[in-house]
């Protein structure tokens, strides 16, 4: 996401980054589930936030990728457009490889719950174009990364889904997004927005998981 340089002061968080093992989906049965994130690349710094969802991987998937429906629930991401290469919304909204994306967020995140009436706070909006680099429906896993300011900062988010046993045997999601920072801007970016990143990532997941346990 884009970060603008001159939002005010919100705060330096602590990010671990870290190498991440590699694995495969795979249905486990500990209480820790196993990532299905690629491995981690070294960053400046690191958002992530993951949570365990009471419902079938393939509900929770297609809310993943219905991003019309984005402004009915999350108060991160308020609004997510695929488009053409020259910024043009597709008729049909499918995520596929080297789309664009036009992403309008919050940071900080909005209140939860929200409505796609909800109003956002003007000074926290901030609008990236983003190119969809991996789309990998048959494990789960899709990123985009941020093309508006490419010199001076690069920024990839995955979103990944796996199936997760729990300790009494019910099958679960577990739902994990992950971005990274790079570049001579992402030491400013994580001193502006560093927390209010942290707060969106984990505003998604829980309303991610609301959402699909509501249905
Ligand atoms: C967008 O992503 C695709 C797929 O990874 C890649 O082939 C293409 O070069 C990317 N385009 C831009 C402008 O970064
Ligand atoms: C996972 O462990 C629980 C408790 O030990 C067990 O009841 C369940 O059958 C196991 N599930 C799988 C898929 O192995």
């Amino acid at each position: 996401m884009l970060l603008s340089p001159q939002r005010a002061f919100r705060g330096i968080i602590l990010c671990i980054v870290s190498l991440n093992v590699y694995r495969t989906l795979a249905v486990s049965n500990s209480t820790t589930p196993p990532t299905n994130l690629p491995p981690a690349i070294p960053s400046v710094f690191t958002v992530e936030a993951s949570i365990i969802i009471d419902a079938p991987i393939d509900t929770v998937w297609t809310i993943l990728l219905d991003f019309p429906k984005y402004p009915d629930w999350n108060p991160f991401v308020r609004s997510q457009v695929v488009t053409d290469d020259f910024y043009i919304p597709t008729q049909d909204q499918k995520v596929a490889e080297n789309l664009r994306l036009i992403i309008t967020s919050q940071i900080p995140p909005l209140t939860p719950p929200v409505t796609a009436s909800s109003l956002g706070n003007p000074l926290d909006e901030h609008i990236t174009r983003e190119n969809i680099t991996h789309y990998q429906p048959e494990i789960y896993r899709v990123a985009w990364q941020d093309l508006s300011l490419d010199a001076l900062i690069q920024a990839e988010r995955w979103s990944a889904l796996s199936v997760f046993v729990d300790q009494s045997g019910d099958v679960m999601t577990f739902y994990e997004s992950r971005e990274q920072y790079n570049g001579v801007l992402a030491d400013t970016v994580q001193d502006l927005e560093g927390a209010g990143l942290v707060e969106g990532f984990q505003a998604q997941a829980a309303t991610l998981k609301a959402r699909a346990e509501a249905q």
